[in-house]
Order: C-alpha cells, then sequence, then structure tokens
C-alpha cells in the first residue's frame, strides 16, 4: 500500500500525540500519585446527624499537627461556612453530601471534588496565599444552586 510521505508524517505524528497523552497520566499516576481525590469510603448520607466526625463538622487539628476539615453539603450551603484553615499547611478535606450530588471548588485554587452522598471526597492541599476565598457549588445541584457560595479563610499563621 503506498501511503503519501505526508500523510506518514501525520499520522506517526498522531500516534505520537497519544503516547506523549497517555504517559503523562501513567506517569504522573505511578509517580506523583495523582489520581481522582474520590476515594472509597461510605457514609451514610441519612445518618450524618449521628455521625462522629459529620454530626457537627469542623475543622479539626490531628494529634501530629495536620489539619482535617470534615465538609457537609446541601441543598444550599456548605457546612462549616466559613472554613477557616492555617496557610502553608497541609488541609485535608473530607467533604461528603446529605442530599444530591454538590461540588466543592475553592475558586482560583486547584481545590475541587465533588460530594457525593454516600460517599467521602478526599484531598490535601495546601493554600500558599492567606486571604479569602470562594468555595462553589460546581455541579447543577437544583433551583437554587447559584446561591450555594461559601467561604474559605485563610490565615497567616502566627509563630
Ligand atoms: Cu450544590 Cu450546585
Amino acid at each position: 500500500m503506498n501511503v503519501e510521505f505526508y500523510e506518514r508524517i501525520w499520522m506517526w505524528a498522531a500516534v505520537g500525540l497519544l503516547v506523549i497523552f497517555v504517559g503523562t497520566i501513567v506517569l504522573t499516576a505511578a509517580n506523583d500519585a495523582v489520581r481522582p481525590p474520590s476515594h472509597i469510603e461510605t457514609v451514610d448520607p441519612a445518618a450524618l446527624a449521628d455521625s462522629p466526625e459529620y454530626g457537627n463538622p469542623a475543622v479539626a487539628v490531628r494529634p501530629d499537627g495536620s489539619i482535617v476539615v470534615s465538609v457537609v453539603t446541601q441543598m444550599y450551603s456548605f457546612s462549616p461556612d466559613p472554613i477557616v484553615v492555617p496557610a502553608n499547611r497541609p488541609v485535608t478535606f473530607r467533604i461528603t453530601s446529605s442530599d444530591v450530588m454538590h461540588g466543592f471548588e475553592v475558586v482560583g485554587t486547584n481545590a475541587n471534588a465533588m460530594a457525593i452522598p454516600g460517599y467521602v471526597s478526599q484531598f490535601t492541599v495546601t493554600f500558599k496565599r492567606p486571604g479569602e476565598y470562594i468555595v462553589g457549588c460546581n455541579e447543577y445541584c437544583g433551583i437554587l444552586h447559584h446561591n450555594m457560595v461559601g467561604k474559605l479563610i485563610v490565615r497567616e499563621e502566627s509563630r
């Protein structure tokens, strides 16, 4: 079969691009442990009020000094609100929903996860810039979805 020289170049360019893209995913997944934030931990969405963690969702400091923020999303708010965390320290978010699927996005950062009823979405971020951030829901969740806005305050730590 005769394939034009230029066509041959573009065919191999397309194959090369595929290899680069898939390779990037495989490399970052294996090397930097980059993976989707949802992890396989379940929680009963109907019993959140009785849950030790989600009954009164809050910012907690673990004995080793790490920060854990438990967040419950519901139509149409985030709890706790505002969320107050220190700057330049790893903050682990553990997010769930008591009703429908919501989003949890700290605008202007890469903190972004789905809040899925029945599951805990967990990820860890370090906020470098102190200030006030908007937390937005980025999954359509009902008639007042656009009103589902919270606040995250990143405090400069005094040492
Ligand atoms: Cu919650 Cu949109």
